[in-house]
């Protein structure tokens, strides 16, 4: 894929991106529009959900109809072994139906083992963060770089959390960072929780089980904003999910350690 094709990728995402965040702004606006249902323990399931994917699905068909679309409420359309579109309708759902402003629509591209492009948008802050393979990340046009925290110490570390781990293995985690001197966050969106440190809100992200549409946006935002990201696509990470890690590159040294715990499998809760 040339950088005019990915230009012309990530065109068309932000728009579509924009314009479905305006739909669901709407929506989280309204408390009878944010009912929720449960797909699992912890799962939270709005109708716009569904909305916001049949939206950027029908958008992205119109411009690019041969491409492959990965979306977690739809499932996988095309050959995605030859790239494919990786669509995260509304990341933090549950805050999204609980009312709090802190939920996204995230929309990747990912060509074999890379993310190579990624629109993240946030419509309650206006907040449209996009990057592409070779280019620069921005927020809303300016761009954005990693922390240049110096280490764990002055750190701020996301662990993000899902009831299908395990409570040992978040303790773990939980036990090594602080003990490492960084604060720890959950803010309950993955994506977010990528965009905060490509803009250097915080130093480091780490999950041990995440769904690519959570992060694949965010990985090519992250890439391009300088920071480390973990090699989240080698192996099944498309289709099965992995561990993540994205680190401003002062901390990465040390957080990377976290890597070597090992993925967690995705299991029922406890
Ligand atoms: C979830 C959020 C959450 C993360 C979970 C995700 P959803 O996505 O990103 O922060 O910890 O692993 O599943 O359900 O809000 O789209
Ligand atoms: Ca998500
Ligand atoms: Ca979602």
């Amino acid at each position: 894929m040339t950088p005019s094709d990915l230009d012309q990728r990530l065109a068309v995402a932000a728009s579509l991106a924009l314009a479905a965040g305006g739909y669901a702004l709407e929506q989280f606006r309204d408390p009878e529009a944010r009912q929720h249902k449960f797909k699992g323990p912890q799962d939270y399931l709005t109708a716009v959900d569904g909305e916001v994917e049949r939206r950027i699905r029908a958008g992205l068909a119109e411009s690019f109809p041969d491409d492959a679309v990965i979306g977690e409420e739809d499932g996988t359309t095309g050959d995605a072994s030859l790239g494919a579109w990786v669509i995260d309708p509304i990341d933090g759902t549950a805050n999204f139906a609980r009312g709090l402003a802190r939920w996204c629509i995230s929309i990747g591209y990912v060509l074999g083992r890379d993310a190579v492009l990624g629109v993240v948008y946030d419509p309650v802050h206006d907040e449209l963060f996009q990057a592409r393979r070779g280019g620069e990340a921005t927020l809303n046009s300016k761009p954005i770089r990693a922390a240049s925290t110096p280490d764990t110490k002055h750190g701020i570390v996301e662990l993000g959390w899902n009831p299908r781990l395990g409570l040992e293995e978040h303790v773990t985690d939980m036990t090594m960072v602080i003990g490492w001197g960084s604060a720890i966050r959950r803010l309950g969106s993955g994506t977010l929780g990528l965009t905060d440190v490509a803009c250097g809100r915080s130093d480091a992200y780490y999950q041990r089980h995440i769904w690519s549409w959570d992060v694949a946006a965010g990985l090519a935002i992250c890439e391009a904003a300088g920071a480390y990201i973990s090699p989240f696509f080698e192996t099944d990470g498309l289709t099965k999910g992995n561990q993540v890690l994205v680190a401003a590159p002062g901390l990465a040294p040390t957080l990377k350690t976290l890597l070597t715990l090992g993925r967690a499998e995705p299991k029922a809760s406890p």
